[in-house]
């Protein structure tokens, strides 16, 4: 029942508490840099992508639609898989590789890559394709991939995956580093834990709170609350 990935915390929802307007969309990023507006037009020329994995290539794409030019992976692990002639790889990142983008698939190592490379201000990336409620708030260094729907007031944590075509409707609440799989839904006011995983094609009914670190297997259907590192599957959902 336990879940491979360690204890998440999640930072969002203490900024959220701070801060009740929402903080580091990409719309508050704009409005409250305004003094730093020149800075950030530079920055937003080149674009470090730690992981070279095939979510890279996704992440790269993106970055590349939204107007970045250089686009540079950092992966000290498989330089070599991301040797496809598109982008450059320029092996192990550093401090200096900013701004710099997760795109470490896994809950858990994102993570710490975060802690370790402090992408906090990292910015969010947003298919061009998706549909985001001007009411909705995303956190810093999460990716929205095509074809997603993010509806009223939903509020996204930092590090988060919403992958393509997901929905995530009114009012749900996901805190850091959870990944929203290809397909799936969330009904309405639903909660996800950070590091939690929600599988493709999975459906969570409204207002169901789903804890941190949780597994949510392909396909399931989750009509009750799941307590934390829980693994769970089927329709109905239950222990795997
Ligand atoms: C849940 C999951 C993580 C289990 O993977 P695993 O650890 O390799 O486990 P196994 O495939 O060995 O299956 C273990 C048991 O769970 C069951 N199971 C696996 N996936 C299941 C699913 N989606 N729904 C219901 N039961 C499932 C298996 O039938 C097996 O049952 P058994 O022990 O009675 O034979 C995986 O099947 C899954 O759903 N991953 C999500 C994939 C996904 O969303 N990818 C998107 C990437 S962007």
């Amino acid at each position: 029942m336990v879940c491979r990935q360690p204890n998440i915390a999640s930072r969002s929802q203490d900024h959220w508490d701070d801060d009740p307007q929402g903080y580091r969309s990409r719309r508050d990023i704009g409005q409250r840099r305004s003094d730093d507006a020149k800075v950030q037009r530079l920055k937003m020329n080149s674009l470090h992508i730690l992981g070279g994995s095939g979510h890279g290539k996704v992440v790269a794409e993106i970055a590349s639609l939204l107007g970045y030019k250089q686009i540079v992976f950092v992966d000290a692990v498989w330089p070599e898989r991301t040797e496809n002639g598109r982008w450059p790889v320029v092996g192990k990142p550093t401090h200096d590789h900013q701004p710099m983008f997760c795109a470490v698939g896994r809950n858990d190592v994102r993570a710490e890559l975060f802690e370790e490379f402090d992408l906090w201000d990292s910015p969010t990336l947003v298919h061009p394709s998706a549909i985001i409620s001007p009411s909705a708030k995303i956190g810093a260094g999460s990716l929205v991939v095509a074809g997603s729907v993010i509806n009223a007031d939903a509020r996204v944590g930092c590090g988060s995956i919403l992958n393509t075509g997901c929905s995530v409707d009114h009012d749900c609440l996901l805190e850091d580093f959870v990944h929203i799989s290809p397909g799936a839904r969330l009904a309405g006011g639903v909660e996800v834990g950070a590091g939690s995983w929600i599988g493709i094609g999975a459906v969570v009914r409204e207002g169901v709170r789903i804890g941190r670190n949780v597994m949510v297997a392909a396909g399931a259907a989750v009509v009750q609350d799941v307590p934390d590192a829980a693994r769970i599957g089927g329709v109905p959902a239950k222990g795997l």
